[in-house]
């Protein structure tokens, strides 16, 4: 069912991740796959075409595009979602700013570090101070500080944005790490923005928990949730803002609509079209990343077995510390010298040395020659 894209298909259909990297260099940056998208997705595209679907989506909240996802959520998370407190927006960067916007105090946001790295500048643009919480590079499991993040919500922050899954820890959060993090959040006021993007993404052995399944969150977080990440779908625009009570979802309801009015309709069908028959094709999926990460552990190991790498319970994006190879900027060395395309380390932990993240949703044998390449170059 998980069907490989040919070199010359994946240089067509994903035009940031192969498109703009030279011939001959291998890309395992971008969160994107190299597999061709689920039957179901693209056959509700081509009858929308068809159909002339491509005007304005229905400016609403619910509608089918929150039931759809009140049922997913409900099959894959156990999570029973009011869908008429599920709302469109862009993507789940635009809906993260959105609700820091409009939610939160404009006192200092929280972010764990590393991050996924365009969210490293999301404080800032809703002008607000961000404030890290540093996972030690050197900790064997990476976690939420729960001490530290108390005395950072009692030296004034006022918002944590978690991402969970997260992108690049690798790590799904247990209940008891989660409401220790809500424990924190209540006894100082604070808001939780729950960047839940990956969540279709959990690899067998762990279990996702939405942050709004737990009690007492509902009237100070929202969770920020798409199809686009486990489906392969980001450039057809359509997130959700999963909201806890009636009162949070109006507040972001009735604002001005210049602030959230650009999700597409060809999103809303594609989105609808894999939470409501993406299943078997998603199960696949896991199947395949799941023998993927046993690869790459197989793969490291013979080949650079100095490399560190904390369990992938969750995502396509393996973080690797890679710092007794000795290089500031391993990717920047695996691309001159093995011609492949990483991500730099440094953009998701700014000044953190020797780390970069790979994306496994390849082909076993384009996973091969990536560390195959990777060791020779290093
Ligand atoms: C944690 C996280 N949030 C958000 C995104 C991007 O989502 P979008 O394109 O919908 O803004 C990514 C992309 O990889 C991600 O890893």
């Amino acid at each position: 069912m998980i069907r490989d894209l040919a070199d010359d298909e994946a240089r067509r259909a994903l035009r940031l991740k192969w498109g703009t990297i030279p011939e001959g260099v291998l890309p395992a940056w971008v969160a994107e796959m190299d597999y061709a998208v689920a039957e179901p997705i693209t056959e509700a595209l081509h009858r929308a075409i068809d159909d002339g679907v491509t005007g304005y989506p229905r400016f609403e909240h619910g509608g089918e595009l929150g039931a759809a996802y009140s049922r997913f959520a409900r099959r894959h998370f156990g999570h029973a979602v009011d869908p008429d407190l599920v709302l469109p927006t862009v993507d789940v960067t635009a809906g993260v700013r959105l609700a820091l916007d409009v939610l939160s105090e404009p006192g200092p946001m929280v972010m764990p570090v590393p991050a996924y790295s365009p969210q490293l500048a999301i404080a800032e643009i809703t002008g607000r101070e961000r404030v890290d919480l540093v996972v030690d590079p050197d900790a064997a499991r990476a976690g939420i500080d729960l001490d530290r993040l108390d005395r950072l919500f009692r030296d004034g922050a006022r918002t944590l944005l978690l991402t969970q899954p997260h992108n690049p820890w690798g790590r799904v959060f247990s209940r008891e790490e989660l409401e220790g993090v809500r424990d924190v959040l209540t006894r100082h006021g604070g808001r939780v923005v729950s960047d839940e993007i990956h969540a279709p993404l959990v690899l067998p052995g762990a279990e996702h928990t939405p942050y709004l399944s737990l009690d007492g969150t509902a009237d100070h977080a929202v969770a920020v949730v798409a199809a686009s990440k486990a489906f392969n779908i980001a450039g057809l625009k359509c997130a959700q803002v999963v909201c806890g009570d009636e009162a949070t979802r109006d507040r972001l309801w009735r604002v001005p609509m210049a602030r959230n009015d650009s999700w597409s309709s060809l999103g809303v069908v594609g989105s609808v079209a894999a939470y409501e028959y993406g299943d078997p094709w998603l199960a696949a999926l896991l199947e395949r990343l799941d023998s993927q990460r046993s690869l790459l552990a197989d793969l490291l190991a013979e080949h650079l077995p100095d490399a560190r790498m904390r369990p992938l319970e969750a995502t396509y994006l393996a973080w690797l510390d890679l710092r007794a190879y000795g290089h500031d900027d391993p990717a920047a060395v695996c691309l001159e010298k093995g011609r492949v395309q990483l991500s730099a380390g440094a953009d998701y932990a700014p000044g953190l040395d020797g780390h970069v993240r790979l994306n496994i949703a390849t082909s076993p044998d384009r996973l091969t020659e990536i560390v195959r390449r990777m060791a020779l170059a290093l």
